[in-house]
């Protein structure tokens, strides 16, 4: 009998209150910022849909609990592509991800990406995303301040040796970026994992769970990659989208999502105008 591949789902992490973005992020989460022709969290999601994955979950603060869901949901619920969310009460670590997508998760593997992180090379982690097939996967990238992520060290032939959650005295240049491929077992590593001395669940000890195991596979991605966390980042991010025309590589169902959805607006803005 031939085993059945197990499906893959997809989540957004969206919460926070980006308070180092105030006053631009009062009223909107940081997610839903423009990044040039779409709003920030068009991009991760891009990856996600580029993948095949059409189950994904996106996880928000409670401040902006709803609005995430009033645009996304309706807008692919037509490609069949189901988008649920729910609400991060406290930000109190990354792989709070895969306890409050617990239930969404079920027996299957899943995909985590940081709603404000950009990527230029969008391929190299979806075609990692469709052959998965056990483990852990991080993607790396070359940068000139490590000591602000978590930092990879590796071989010649690319096996992870470490991983330090923003070291001092970093160990190489390479960045692990804010996307994450595991299996199944991540569910039960989140669910058992204890807060760092800064209060939070840690995601390196999720990486240092696969990789103890020599299960932790890592790929370096090409061309840009962006965390928008800070003003001068996010507009980094938004003069990259337009140089690099990041909306020119979007899987043709946001595209054609984008382009429905125009038209529904104009519709609408021209039945209140009346
Ligand atoms: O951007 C890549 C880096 O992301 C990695 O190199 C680090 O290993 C990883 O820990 C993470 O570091 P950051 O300091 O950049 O994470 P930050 O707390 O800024 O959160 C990143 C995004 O995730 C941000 O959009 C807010 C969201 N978030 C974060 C936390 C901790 C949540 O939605 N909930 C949370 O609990």
């Amino acid at each position: 009998m031939t085993k059945r591949k197990k499906k893959m789902k997809g989540i957004i992490l969206a919460g926070g209150n980006a308070t180092r973005l105030y006053p631009n992020t009062a009223q909107v989460s940081k997610h839903l910022l423009p990044v040039y022709k779409a709003p920030m969290i068009f991009y991760p999601l891009n990856i996600l849909i580029k993948a095949g994955i059409r189950d994904i979950l996106v996880i928000v603060s409670p401040a902006h609990s709803g609005r995430f869901l009033n645009l996304l949901e309706p807008m692919f619920r037509d490609y069949g592509v189901r988008i649920l969310s729910t609400v991060q009460e406290i930000p109190s670590g990354l792989p709070e991800a895969f306890k409050l997508g617990e239930g969404f998760i079920g027996n299957d593997d899943v995909t985590l990406i940081l709603g404000d992180n950009i990527f230029e090379d969008t391929e190299t982690i979806s075609e990692a995303i469709k052959n998965f097939e056990s483990g852990g996967h991080v993607f790396a990238k070359k940068v000139s301040d490590p000591e602000r992520f978590g930092v990879v060290s590796f071989d010649e032939a690319g096996t992870v040796k470490s991983i330090v959650e923003k070291p001092e005295k970093p160990e190489s240049n390479f960045a692990v970026t804010g996307a994450y491929i595991y299996d199944n077992r991540v569910v039960d590593e989140a669910a058992n994992l204890k807060p760092s001395s800064r209060g939070e669940l840690e995601i390196v000890d999720l990486h240092n769970f696969y990789l103890k195991k020599g299960e932790l596979k890592m790929s370096i991605i090409e061309g840009a990659w962006v965390d928008a966390g800070t003003e001068d980042s996010y507009l980094d991010v938004c003069i990259l989208a337009r140089e690099k025309e990041l909306y020119e590589n979007f899987d043709p169902i946001i595209k054609e999502a984008i382009e429905k959805g125009r038209e529904r607006f104009k519709a609408m803005s021209k039945k209140m105008l009346k």
